[in-house]
């Protein structure tokens, strides 16, 4: 049995997990940091790298004491080393690599998003595969094939915003706060999603995505129609991107031969989304694999699932390795 402690700290959550065999979850905290950015209507890298510093002991202290271990049980000790912001990445290394030293123990430094891939064997541990992945986060909206454990394809992705990023600056513009992408889902339980008929980008061609258009659509649109409810543009803009997600990473899962569907990253968490990716594969008579809204957003047990793989593939990362802020995930050819 191997026991990793695991540290994620590249955006804007705090979180520590135990993982056990890279399946089991001893423990996951989730420090989220929204109301230090709340008032800035997003992600201030400083105050993020800051809120790291503070918070991150705590945080390693509360999922080890949860998972009942102390540092003489962990078999490793894994960290996100990257993407995301250069300052945040290097609280959670740093803490990482100080535990490793003194405890003796390896380090492993892990991609980000191979963590939100590796979210989905927490349902499945034997997931079938090759599969259809949909990898949606603030940052990054990819179509993958997973062909095995650890070997991807990428299909398509996005040519300018992160699928993210468009619920985020929508709900701004709409004036629901942040973080936008909750805020839409909610609001857009008591809104038609057939109110307005936004543009889908890209539908139908290829599978990569664009979302920019989208955005200045629903602009544009509420600014010639004041009187709109906001419930009617949220449900139909979110209508829009689920539309895309969907058709996209249905024809991707038919022509690559996928037994099952994915979906992952903070996206994934919408229940738009997860509704019509779950209808969409009983449909054509494939499995949908939909993590838990937990473990579609940040946090540190996909990163001790990703750990234990990569643990036993490479072996632990070398100490000197750097944080890197636009790391990229290692792509079949
Ligand atoms: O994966 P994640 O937690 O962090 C990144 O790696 O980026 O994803 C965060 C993104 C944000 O853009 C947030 O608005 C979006 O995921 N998000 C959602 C929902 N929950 C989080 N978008 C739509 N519906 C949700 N329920
Ligand atoms: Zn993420």
């Amino acid at each position: 049995m191997t026991t990793i402690l695991a540290i994620e700290t590249s955006c804007d959550e705090t979180a520590a997990a135990v993982v056990e065999d890279g399946r089991l979850v001893r423990s996951s905290v989730v420090s989220s940091q929204v109301d230090a950015h709340a008032r800035f209507g997003g992600v201030v890298p400083e105050v993020a790298g800051r809120a790291h510093l503070d918070i991150l002991t705590p945080v390693v202290t509360e999922a080890m004491a949860q998972a009942g271990v102390t540092g003489s049980d962990l078999d490793a000790v894994a960290a996100t080393i990257g993407p995301g912001l250069i300052g945040s990445l290097l609280v959670g290394v740093s803490a990482a690599k100080a535990y490793s030293l003194a405890w003796g123990i390896p380090f492993v430094g892990v991609n980000h998003l191979e963590g939100h891939l590796h979210a989905v064997f927490f349902e499945d541990p034997d997931l079938a595969l090759p599969a259809a992945v949909l990898l949606v986060s603030g940052g990054h909206t990819m179509l993958i094939e997973m062909v095995e454990v650890g070997r991807y394809r990428l299909l398509g992705q996005t040519i300018d915003d992160a699928a993210g990023e468009a619920f985020d600056k929508v709900a701004r513009f709409l004036g629901l706060g942040y973080p936008g992408g909750p805020a839409i889902d909610r609001l857009s339980s008591e809104g038609d999603p057939n109110a307005v008929a936004f543009p889908r980008g890209l539908r139908g061609e290829g599978y990569d995505f664009s979302f920019s258009g989208l955005k200045t659509s629903v602009i544009n649109h509420v600014r010639r129609n004041p009187e709109l409810a906001t419930a009617d543009v949220a449900a139909s803009f979110q209508e829009a991107v689920v539309d895309v997600l969907v058709e996209k990473t249905r024809r991707a899962a038919a022509q690559v031969g996928a037994r099952s569907i994915c979906i992952g990253g903070g996206v994934a968490a919408n229940s738009a989304l997860r509704e019509r990716i779950v209808k969409a594969a009983h449909e054509d008579g494939l499995k949908a694999l939909i993590p838990s809204r937990s473990m579609c957003t940040d946090n540190a047990a996909m990163v001790g699932a990703t750990a234990w793989y990569r643990l036993g593939l490479d072996g632990p990362t070398p100490l000197d390795a750097a944080a890197d802020p636009n790391l990229r995930l290692r792509l079949d050819p």
